[in-house]
């Protein structure tokens, strides 16, 4: 049977939440992964390097601590100083992740401005710490142009802190792609979901609740463009899921949460679809090479993952502790199983 391997696989966008939730959906990560960038926003967001440090343990807690590694991220608030930076900086958090404030799930203590004298300073701070700035980048007007007017805040990050290494998280319009080409210090993350489905997924045959995610699926085109980004595996480009579970009946309330769980599918669907485009020799590169040169990642344990070219069929619900949770494309068959 055709086999392919791939070694040392990097998630660099994930929700992993905790408690009961953390549980559940763990492993489906931590058995895959070398490393995944953990975000921090949680019910109560980590922001600052005590609470970072408590969820990380949580995390190691439950896994072999020798086979994976958690990337542990501080949440910026307005308030965030120097000397928590410093401290966090001493307990080996490398990336800051910056929410608008009410942009997506988790986001109520995000920053409200994003150019105020306040974030600049951090910004400047983080420039001079060497941190790494993760942004979720989207305006809070008309959803499928949030992502594009955003773009001139990255402009600004790239130009006035140039060596501030900026990632442009989950790519969702193609015009995004631009922006990274042109600064030095902008990168991006690139997810499963955006690169593979479009707005029509999400409601053009009736509404399916659990395509929809934050930034929300964009054209036919902007896909495309994003796609063949993943399959040439961009050298500024790196994979991260946004795996982000949430609970079946909080997806089918009237307020559905955004966020899609793909943790469970990732290195077979990521298989299928580079086959089908004839690129899978590309798929080692972006599922980890880029992540390795982009995040500048040292140290991290060695991981050897073997798919078989035998078909996989997703489950249609993951038990957690807490509930059900649907996972991406629940029912469906890959041609790629782990
Ligand atoms: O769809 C999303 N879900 N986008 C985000 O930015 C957050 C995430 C979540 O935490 O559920
Ligand atoms: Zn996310």
């Amino acid at each position: 049977m055709q086999t392919l391997t791939l070694l040392n696989p990097m998630d660099m966008h994930l929700h992993l939440r905790e408690g009961a939730m953390l549980e559940g959906v763990l492993p489906y990560t931590a058995q895959i992964f070398s490393a995944a960038v953990v975000m921090p926003n949680l019910t109560t967001p980590i922001t600052n390097t005590a609470l970072a440090k408590d969820y990380q343990k949580q995390i190691l807690s439950l896994c072999a601590p020798s086979s994976f590694k958690p990337l542990m991220t501080l949440f910026i608030t307005e308030s965030l100083n120097l000397q928590e930076l410093q401290e966090a900086k001493k307990a080996g958090i490398k990336i800051l992740k910056l929410y608008p404030k009410g942009a997506t799930t988790g986001s109520e203590g995000g920053v409200k401005e994003i150019l105020s004298d306040n974030t600049l300073q951090v910004f400047q701070y983080a420039q001079d710490l060497g941190f790494i700035l993760s942004i979720h980048g989207e305006s809070n007007g008309f959803s499928l142009e949030r992502e594009y007017e955003f773009l001139p805040i990255f402009e600004h990050i790239a130009q006035n802190f140039p060596k501030l290494q900026t990632i442009i998280e989950h790519l969702s319009d193609a015009r995004s792609l631009d922006m990274v080409e042109k600064y030095p210090n902008l990168y991006a993350t690139l997810t499963l979901h955006h690169i593979s489905m479009s707005l029509d997924d999400v409601l053009g045959k009736g509404l399916n609740p659990h395509h929809f995610c934050k930034p929300i699926l964009k054209t036919k085109k902007d896909q495309q463009a994003l796609l063949q980004a993943a399959l040439n595996a961009h050298p500024k480009v790196s994979f991260g899921s946004d795996s982000a579970p949430h609970l079946e009946s909080a997806k089918l309330t009237a307020n559905g949460a955004a966020g899609i769980f793909a943790a469970p599918i990732l290195l077979p669907a990521l298989a299928t679809l580079f086959e089908e485009h004839n690129a899978l020799e590309n798929l080692q590169t972006f599922i980890s090479q880029r992540a390795i040169e982009n995040y500048h990642l040292t140290d991290f344990p060695q991981k050897s993952i073997t798919l078989s070219r035998k078909p996989f069929v997703i489950p249609e619900r993951i038990m957690t502790p807490l509930g059900a949770v649907i996972p991406l494309w629940a029912g469906k068959t890959l041609n790629w199983s782990l």
